[in-house]
């Protein structure tokens, strides 16, 4: 087999709050990818970080009376025990002020801008958002206040640097509509090319250091800062040792593969980044995953409205994989979707107590109770399922085929094609569709009744069983690590050919625990 490379990044954190399930959503995203890429071999590099320069930290650093490095220390080592806590297998954790690992990428960055002709020194009068990080027209503002932040901007008139962008439009334009950088959903896509349609002005790309003190300094000019998402967006480069003594992994993994973001920085991604790219005379990164926003109680989670919704509150009582499966399977990547506790409750106990929690449960007992847990025989011996519900059209008519051949033809291949598309939900809805099969497969058959009768029949019933257990436990690794992990130990399955052989024992307490 080919060897292939596969690098997906993660937008950088602002370190100046805490990550709340909207950032958990985009790690988890990508998470789930990464660990799939990896588990079908690929050379995986997974890349998150903290975005520590700017104003919005300073001005919250200076709030809080410490000083902007101690600050972001700080964040930046919660962050990571956050990560911890989500299962999350980044393979490099990227922090903006890191003079070592970060510096030098930026400032080669900076330079290769400087050498293409493409920065000149201007005078910049017009409105800056801080939440945003960016300067903002008037006709991006609602009463005269950013959309996002619902805050006014900030009146500045500054010298600086800019960056030639409106170069750039028609190369941005092409590469959009020929898809060599492929933004998903299209209709980003289209937006993008709706925006570039009205022509890009040239962007202010430093601060005067007297302005904004916390930043990479401008190469060969202390008067100045880098503009942060300049330097932000460097960092899916300088992660990769880019400006630094070694660019090994550079030439591995870049172009990305795949960058997870979401919807409130696509024009950063998908204008300012490609742009950049293209004047520093790099790739485009193949595609620009967009995901939609999590809203809280149908209202954008605020501090002031109190509806922010933490990770932490789901994982002490739920765990980490519930709040994995939640995040994977119940929200559409590219859509808005709307977390409550009670919803999150709903749909544990349907789906992950009773479904797969029971099905494994009743198969491994029934394994146990009747064959000691030793069963073992060949695939094609397992019978065929008589009833099919929620079968789809796609399977057409099932009378006569059993579940294995249900799993190799059907469930793994469109499994395989949403997971290569970054689509994870309808993955794990085809994860679900087996889990509904096997619990069908057992209302066919009723083994526990069988068994009194005809211990040859329930035996291959088992085989089906856990064979799809099997199968379920290797499709669910990268959305449930732990629980994967579990349902693999249980089962202990090994096989050569069609003969599989089970060595099974149940657990000894419930995967997912009801909650009332
Ligand atoms: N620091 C910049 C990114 C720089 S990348 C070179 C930034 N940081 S952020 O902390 O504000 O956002 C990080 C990610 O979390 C972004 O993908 C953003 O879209 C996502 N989310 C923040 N709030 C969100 C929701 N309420 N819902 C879903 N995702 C949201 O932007």
């Amino acid at each position: 087999m080919e060897d292939k490379k596969f690098y997906i990044t993660t937008p950088i954190f602002y370190a100046n709050a805490r990550l709340h399930m909207g950032h958990t959503y985009t790690l988890v995203l990508a998470d789930i990818l990464a660990r799939y890429h990896r588990a079908q071999g690929d050379q995986t590099f997974f890349l998150t970080g903290a975005d520590e320069h700017g104003e919005k930290i300073a001005r919250t650093a200076r709030g809080e009376g410490v000083g902007p490095q101690a600050f972001v220390n700080e964040k930046a080592a919660s962050f990571k025990e956050l990560l911890r806590k989500l299962s999350i297998s980044d393979d490099a954790f990227i922090r903006t002020s890191d003079q070592i690992t970060h510096w030098p990428g930026a400032a080669k960055l900076w330079h290769s801008l400087v050498a293409a002709g493409d920065i000149y020194k201007g005078s910049y009068k017009g409105l800056y958002c801080i939440g945003c990080e960016a300067f903002v027209t008037e006709k991006e503002l609602m009463d005269g206040k950013c959309q996002l932040h619902d805050t006014p901007p900030e009146k500045v008139e500054e010298e600086n640097y800019f960056f030639k962008l409106s170069r750039y439009t028609d190369a941005l334009k092409r590469a959009i509509e020929e898809g060599s950088l492929r933004i998903t959903p299209k209709s980003k896509a289209n937006e993008m090319l709706a925006f570039l349609g009205e022509g890009l002005a040239d962007v202010s790309v430093s601060r005067p250091i007297g302005v904004i003190p916390w930043g990479i300094p401008v190469p060969d000019d202390p008067t100045q800062v880098m503009y942060v998402w300049c330097d932000a967006l460097s960092s899916y480069l300088s992660a990769l040792g880019y400006g630094g003594s070694d660019e090994k992994n550079l030439s591995t993994f870049w172009p990305a593969d795949v960058q997870v973001l979401g919807k409130d920085i696509v024009r950063f991604h998908a204008i300012l980044w490609p742009a950049l790219l293209m004047a520093a005379g790099l790739a485009l990164p193949k595609e620009l995953l967009v995901h939609g926003f999590v809203t809280s109680g149908g209202k954008k989670m605020s501090k002031t409205i109190g509806n922010v919704l933490l990770p932490e509150d789901f994982l002490s009582e739920y765990g980490v994989d519930a709040l994995r499966y939640y995040l994977a399977r119940e929200v559409s990547p590219t859509e808005d979707w709307d977390l409550t506790r009670e919803k999150f409750k709903e749909v544990y106990n349907a789906n992950l107590a009773n479904g797969l929690g029971n099905l494994v449960s009743r198969t491994l007992k029934m394994a146990e109770q009747y064959f000691d847990g030793e069963i073992s025989g060949d695939l094609a011996s397992v019978p065929p399922i008589r009833t099919h519900a929620g079968a789809t059209e796609t399977l057409g008519e099932l009378a006569g085929l059993n579940i294995p051949y249900l799993v190799v033809n059907d469930i793994l291949p469109r499994y395989h094609s949403h997971m290569r598309a970054g689509e994870i939900h309808r993955a794990a809805d085809a994860i679900w569709e087996l889990i509904g099969h096997l619990d069908q497969f057992i209302t066919d058959y009723e083994p526990f009744k069988l068994v009194k009768t005809d211990q040859e029949t329930t035996e291959k019933v088992l085989i089906g069983l856990l064979y799809g257990l099997r199968e379920i436990s290797v499709m669910l690794a990268p959305f449930l690590p732990d629980t994967a992990g579990k349902v693999a130990e249980l089962i202990g399955a090994s096989s050569s050919g069609n003969i599989i052989v089970f060595s099974a024992h149940t657990p000894t307490e419930p995967l997912f625990k009801r909650k009332e």
